[in-house]
Order: C-alpha cells, then sequence, then structure tokens
C-alpha cells in the first residue's frame, strides 16, 4: 500500500508546489512509482508539469464529485513511474458544491477518492493549497504524513504554529494515525543572518523531526518551471536538484 505524503503549509509562497513536483520527480528517479495529486485550485503543480491546466476537460474535482472514475482522470507525465491528478479553478468551488449538496463527511472526500488506486503507487504526494479550510483539511485526512516546507522568511515561526495547531486538531478529530514526515527549510540562504537565524529557531525547536537536507535558493527552480519540467530532470546537477534528490534520499530511509 502506498505511502501518502502530504505537503501542507497555510503560509503562501514557501515552496510547497516546487516541493511536492520535485520530491515526486525525485522518488520517482529512484524507481518508485508515485502519484501527485495536484489540491491547488491554482494548478500550478500541473502547470510545472508542463500541463495546461485550463484546457483540462475533467480534474480531481470531477472525481471528488462523484462524477468521474479516478482512473480515467489521472495523467501520464512527460517523467517515467510519475502520474499526476491535476487541478484547476473549478477546484475552488468545491466546498459551495459540497453545501448545496449537503454532502455528508465532506472532510473524507479525497481520503476515499484515493483508495482504488493506493496500491498503484508506492508514494502519493498531496499539494496542498496556502489555506486552513475544507481542502487542506482533506490532505491531511487522507495522509499518513506531513512535510511543512518552512521559507527561511520573516513570520515563518507564525506559521509553523498554525499548521500544528491544525494538524493536532486533525489527529484529535479525524486522523489519529497522521504524522509529522518532517519540517523542510525551504529557499534557504546561509550567507543571510535571517536565513540562518530562522534554520536555528526550527532545528531547535524540531530537532527530531526537521530533514537534515534544506533546499537552497537556486535560479534553476524557478528556470524549470518556466520550461513545465522538474528542477531534477531538467537540471539535474543543479544545487535545487541535488537537494531534492537528498530528501527524496532522506523520506526512502524512514519507515
Ligand atoms: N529553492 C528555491 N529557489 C528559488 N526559488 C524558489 C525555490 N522554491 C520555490 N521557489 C519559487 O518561489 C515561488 C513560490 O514557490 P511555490 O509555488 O513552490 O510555493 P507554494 O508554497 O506552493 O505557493 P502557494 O502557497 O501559492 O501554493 C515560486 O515562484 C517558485 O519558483
Ligand atoms: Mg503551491
Amino acid at each position: 500500500m502506498g505511502k501518502v505524503i502530504a505537503i501542507a503549509n497555510q503560509k503562501g509562497g514557501v515552496g510547497k508546489t516546487t516541493t511536492a513536483i520535485n520530491l515526486s520527480s525525485a522518488l520517482a528517479h529512484y524507481g518508485k512509482r508515485v502519484l501527485l495529486v495536484d489540491f491547488d485550485s491554482q494548478g500550478n503543480a500541473g502547470r510545472g508539469l508542463g500541463v495546461d491546466v485550463t484546457a483540462l476537460p475533467f480534474t480531481i474535482y470531477d472525481v471528488l464529485t462523484g462524477e468521474k472514475e479516478i482512473s480515467a482522470v489521472l495523467m501520464k507525465t512527460g517523467e517515467p513511474r510519475l502520474d499526476l491528478l491535476a487541478s484547476n479553478l473549478k477546484l475552488a468551488s468545491l466546498d459551495s458544491y459540497f453545501i448545496q449538496k449537503g454532502k455528508n463527511n465532506p472532510f473524507y472526500a479525497l481520503k476515499e477518492a484515493l483508495v482504488p488506486v493506493r496500491e498503484a503507487y508506492d508514494y502519493i504526494i498531496i499539494d496542498c493549497p496556502p489555506s486552513l479550510g475544507l481542502l487542506n483539511i482533506n490532505g491531511l485526512v487522507a495522509s499518513d504524513s506531513v512535510i511543512i516546507p518552512v521559507q527561511c522568511e520573516y513570520f515563518a515561526m507564525e506559521a509553523v504554529a498554525a499548521i500544528l495547531s491544525s494538524i493536532v486538531q486533525i489527529q484529535n478529530s479525524y486522523n489519529s494515525a497522521l504524522r509529522i514526515e518532517g519540517f523542510l527549510l525551504t529557499m534557504y540562504d546561509q550567507r543571510t543572518a535571517l536565513g540562518t537565524t530562522i534554520a536555528r529557531e526550527v532545528r531547535d525547536l524540531f530537532r527530531e523531526s526537521t530533514f537534515e537536507t534544506s533546499i537552497p535558493r537556486n535560479i534553476s527552480i524557478p528556470d524549470s518551471t518556466m520550461q513545465g519540467k522538474p528542477v531534477t530532470t531538467f537540471r539535474p546537477n543543479a544545487q535545487g536538484s541535488l537537494a531534492y534528490f537528498a530528501l527524496a534520499r532522506e523520506i526512502l530511509g524512514h519507515v
């Protein structure tokens, strides 16, 4: 049975999608079968893999509303062993759809949707949106563990406190098995005082659960997104790629 890992932090722009794409690609590089679930209506995980998400006839929205089988919506990507469950702006209307239909257990929709494909993958990586709303809760309820990217910037620790309290609430109410896979320092620049200060704070507070690997700020990462490719295949020797390969190896070493 595949391991389901959410990438979550309600703070915007901290490297969730970049981590989701490149961790997925790096795990596939190491021979694992991976499904990347784009669970954000911005559709950036799909775009980062070169998909024109605005033109898709069906997306994860149609799976969650019961209109389509998940197997009919899954897409191959340009990367071997990496599949995508794409999303687009339509996903933003899921809350109102569920309210209108009076849906029972709306927080379990993603978990239930993934059941038919859990055997087919070694890892299912969920790129969560920057919110603590319905989608984020669904992402955490569906997951075995969560990676929390922490950008080494102002207000990083406030965001960490908020996501941690959300995780505890979910553990208490819906998914007691949810574990923290790790805190991941992103866009880390060790030449800046702020970067090193935040990194030290996170490592001091969460020593056991902070990944040894940190992701450096690296221009090859936005460059590869522009090309619609993971940096790990677009420029496999770039510092950003080496970091995501190292992160994948750390995760492969976790039980
Ligand atoms: N290590 C890095 N080096 C340089 N740029 C980066 C790095 N990681 C992410 N970025 C850039 O920072 C921006 C935000 O990253 P990303 O989209 O991954 O964040 P996010 O947390 O998914 O954002 P959102 O909350 O909007 O979903 C993007 O333009 C991305 O290319
Ligand atoms: Mg994102």
